[in-house]
């Protein structure tokens, strides 16, 4: 009878703090942005410069997307990793840390340097650090939002101290710049943002929470199909030498994509807000992913939230897709628009579909 009872006390204590276990944060860290930094090519693109190359115009992308520039690299200096390097010199700088203090890399991008590796062993090696580990993160629009989500993790368990997260990318290079494209061409821009993410003891501070979803049913909807191992690998293109093939261009289902973003993008703010028993008006900064101008202005308006308290500079760079997010929390800081103890939200939505928020003490 005693055992019995022992064991029924003892499925009740591990009942209660399994549950406690999910549905609060008890570690005994918490991981803060301590250094931010973004780069960007120098080469302005212009609405109109576009317009000499396509069918397009600046009224057009401007009243669609709110684009009125975006950066091109030129040249072979930067690519995708180096100007994620370029950015995480600057971050690491303003961490104050030394570069051999990061204990992991985390990478997010869909337009690597190279099909593999990634380019976190590319960091790894241009930085000049110690062979500490580098993962690659293929999240698209969400990959610094995911990036984040796994480096909040290993701070929070005690397992890293100090994490480069970087989301850079080179779409000018891979885009169709004829009138073919234009539905997806004048949208995209090249750039880079990184962040250091350090321990932070105090556990109301930092990063309070991520939330981070997919959808897989929608994969085609925004993509990029070849090369791919299951579909056409590069020697069928070089084989084919079809000057009509579409298989390793982007495709977009814009308005699709469009719905889908409004709602995923509100969800997942919400989300976020309840698992910290925080409501919308508690928001002192929105940083949304640079998809589109009007999805930033539609989630505004549902949120109730003032010019003030969203980010915006997509005008300048178009949609940097996993860099956009890193560039705009970085400018915002620089802004001064990103204080102590201010809540800080990012959120993204894209292609996969995935979406995911993060919820900042800051
Ligand atoms: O970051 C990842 C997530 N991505 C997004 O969230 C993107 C979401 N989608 C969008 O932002 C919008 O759907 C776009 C900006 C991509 C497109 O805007 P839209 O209002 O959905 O336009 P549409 O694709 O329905 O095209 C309308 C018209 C078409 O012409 P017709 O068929 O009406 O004659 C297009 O051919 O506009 C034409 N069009 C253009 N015209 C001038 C498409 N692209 C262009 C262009 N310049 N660049």
């Amino acid at each position: 009878m005693l055992l019995i009872s022992i064991e029924v006390f003892g499925f009740i204590i591990r009942f209660i703090f399994l549950k406690l276990d999910f549905n609060e944060n008890y570690s005994m860290y918490n991981s803060k942005i301590t250094g931010l930094g973004h780069y960007v090519p120098d080469n302005v693109v212009t609405n109109d410069d576009l317009s000499k190359i396509m069918d397009t115009n600046d009224e057009w992308i401007q009243e669609r997307t709110g684009i009125k520039e975006r950066r091109h690299v030129s040249g072979p200096d930067d690519t995708t990793t180096s100007m994620g390097v370029k950015a995480a010199k600057i971050a690491i700088e303003r961490a104050g840390i030394d570069k051999d203090d990061i204990d992991f890399i985390v990478f997010a991008t869909l337009s690597p340097d190279y099909y593999f590796p990634g380019p976190g062993v590319l960091v790894q090696r241009d930085l000049g650090i110690k062979t500490v580990g580098a993962l690659d993160v293929r999240n698209q629009c969400s990959g610094f939002v995911y990036g984040i989500s796994v480096a909040d993790q290993y701070i929070k368990s005690g397992m890293y101290k100090n994490v480069l997260v970087i989301g850079s990318e080179v779409h000018s290079k891979g885009l169709d710049m004829t009138t073919r494209g234009r539905g997806v061409s004048v949208i995209f821009g090249d750039g880079a943002g990184a962040a250091i993410l350090s321990r932070e003891e105090d556990t109301s501070k930092g990063i309070l929470s991520t939330h981070l979803h997919s959808e897989g049913q929608h994969a085609e909807e925004l993509a990029l199909l070849a090369p791919g191992m299951g579909g056409r690998w590069v020697t069928d293109i070089v084989a084919d030498a079809n000057p009509d093939d579409e298989s390793y261009l982007p495709v977009m289902n814009g308005q699709f994509v469009f719905k889908n973003a409004v709602v995923r993008f509100s969800e997942v703010i919400m989300e976020g807000l309840k698992a910290n028993n925080l409501q919308p008006d508690a928001i002192d900064m929105l940083i949304p992913h640079q998809a589109n101008l009007r999805i930033s202005q539609f989630i505004q308006k549902k949120f109730g939230l003032s010019d003030d308290q969203v980010f915006n500079n997509i005008m300048k760079y178009g949609n940097t897709t996993a860099a956009s997010i890193p560039i705009a929390l970085t400018e915002a800081w620089e802004g001064g628009k990103v204080k102590e103890g201010d809540l800080v939200v990012l959120a993204a939505f894209g292609s996969g579909f995935t979406w995911g928020s993060v919820i900042i003490r800051w």
